[in-house]
């Protein structure tokens, strides 16, 4: 069967990840190392393969010899563009804005927690945003790129109040469809990709601003990334990025200074010019609001059949309880300034 006429399922797609990782890892896909490792790669997010196997084996895209499969070579390019284009957190991202989309529970949530319902999943609370927006001051038509957009409501609100053009890019193919649709009256000033903000190449010397919401913690290789990042912005362009770091028990407390995360520490590697906005103070009280809001609201998040949200956001907030009881975090608002 040509590609062109299977339409891969997410199952599909994940079973086609798992088995082009392991190979590329030089290691044995089997049924059970297949298993394995997708369950841990994947998490609660991983799907039911068990149709996938048979369809695409049925379809030739998937070759099995002895206890081993492998990717048809017609699909490796394919398969391997699947690995880039879907990091692991796509699965629960899509989960998450698919609920949140129709959630009260969750609007209020945010209400309460940030000030307002941008479905925000990070830890920026709107005086926080207010500060960007005072720092950047955007004009009517400059271009901004965000990265980690969701679904597209922060992308919104900038454009709308200051009417520069946002992209936003977001590797939740779900958040970026509720991103397009929403906003398919406002397309001349807002744009969204969906894709791994890590792969995908931006183009040089297009942006006036950049800004990252709490989602660069997905860089593994910072200074790469950001170095990327500068290359896409038009000379006197600026960056704002908000980042947090959490000490492991043990670590000194002044790798909690702006300078010392690992943000600070890639910026400074590149000779980026920027200053930083402490919002540390902010950040242990945020926690504990959110995860005295999330309990508040449980009932409201069962009886609309939310308990998934609840559990991740109270679940979330009580993890951070033992970094800000011990005052192990930081945050900071990066804004870099270029030439
Ligand atoms: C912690 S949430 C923050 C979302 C939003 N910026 C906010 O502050 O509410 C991280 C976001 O980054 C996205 N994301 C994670 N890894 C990504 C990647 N490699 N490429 C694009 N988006 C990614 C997730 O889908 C999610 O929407």
């Amino acid at each position: 069967m040509s590609t062109q006429t299977h339409s891969f399922t997410d199952a599909e797609k994940q079973l086609l990840i798992v088995v082009a990782t392991l190979q590329s890892r030089g290691r044995p896909a089997d049924r059970p190392t297949i298993e394995a490792f997708g369950r841990d790669y994947f998490g609660m997010y991983a799907g039911d393969w068990s149709n996938a196997y048979t369809s695409l084996v049925n379809a030739g895209l998937l070759i099995v010899a002895g206890d081993c499969y492998r990717i048809a070579p017609q699909i490796q390019a394919l398969a391997e563009q699947y690995c880039r284009d879907n990091p692991k957190h796509r699965f629960f991202y899509d989960e998450f804005f698919t609920r949140v989309e129709h959630s009260k529970a969750h609007a209020t949530f945010c209400e309460r927690v940030y000030g307002a319902n941008l479905a925000q999943h990070g830890m920026l609370e709107m005086p926080q945003l207010d500060e960007l927006l005072d720092v950047l001051a955007l004009k009517p038509g400059d271009e901004v790129l965000e990265l980690g957009c969701g679904n597209g409501m922060l992308a919104e609100y900038i454009s709308d109040g200051t009417q520069a053009c946002v992209t936003g890019i977001d590797s939740s193919a779900a958040g970026i469809a509720q991103a397009t649709a929403r906003t398919s009256g406002k397309r001349s000033r807002l744009k969204f990709i969906a894709g791994n903000m890590l792969e995908v190449a931006f183009p040089s010397t297009t942006f006036d601003a950049v800004i990252a919401v709490d989602t660069l913690y997905y860089a593994a290789d910072l200074p790469q990334f950001l170095n990327r990042l500068a290359a896409t912005l038009k000379p006197g362009g600026q960056m704002g990025l908000f980042y947090s770091a959490w000490l492991a028990e043990g670590e000194p407390k002044e790798l909690l200074r702006a300078d010392q995360t690992a943000l600070g520490k890639a910026l400074r590697q590149l000779e980026l010019p920027y200053k930083a906005i402490d919002y540390s103070a902010h950040e242990l009280a945020h926690w504990h609001k959110k995860l005295q809001v999330a309990r508040e609201l449980r009932a409201d998040f069962e009886a609309e059949g939310n308990l998934f949200l609840y559990n991740k956001r109270a679940i979330e907030a009580e993890y951070h309880q033992p970094y800000v009881a011990t005052g192990n975090v930081s945050r900071y608002l990066y804004h870099v300034q270029m030439e």
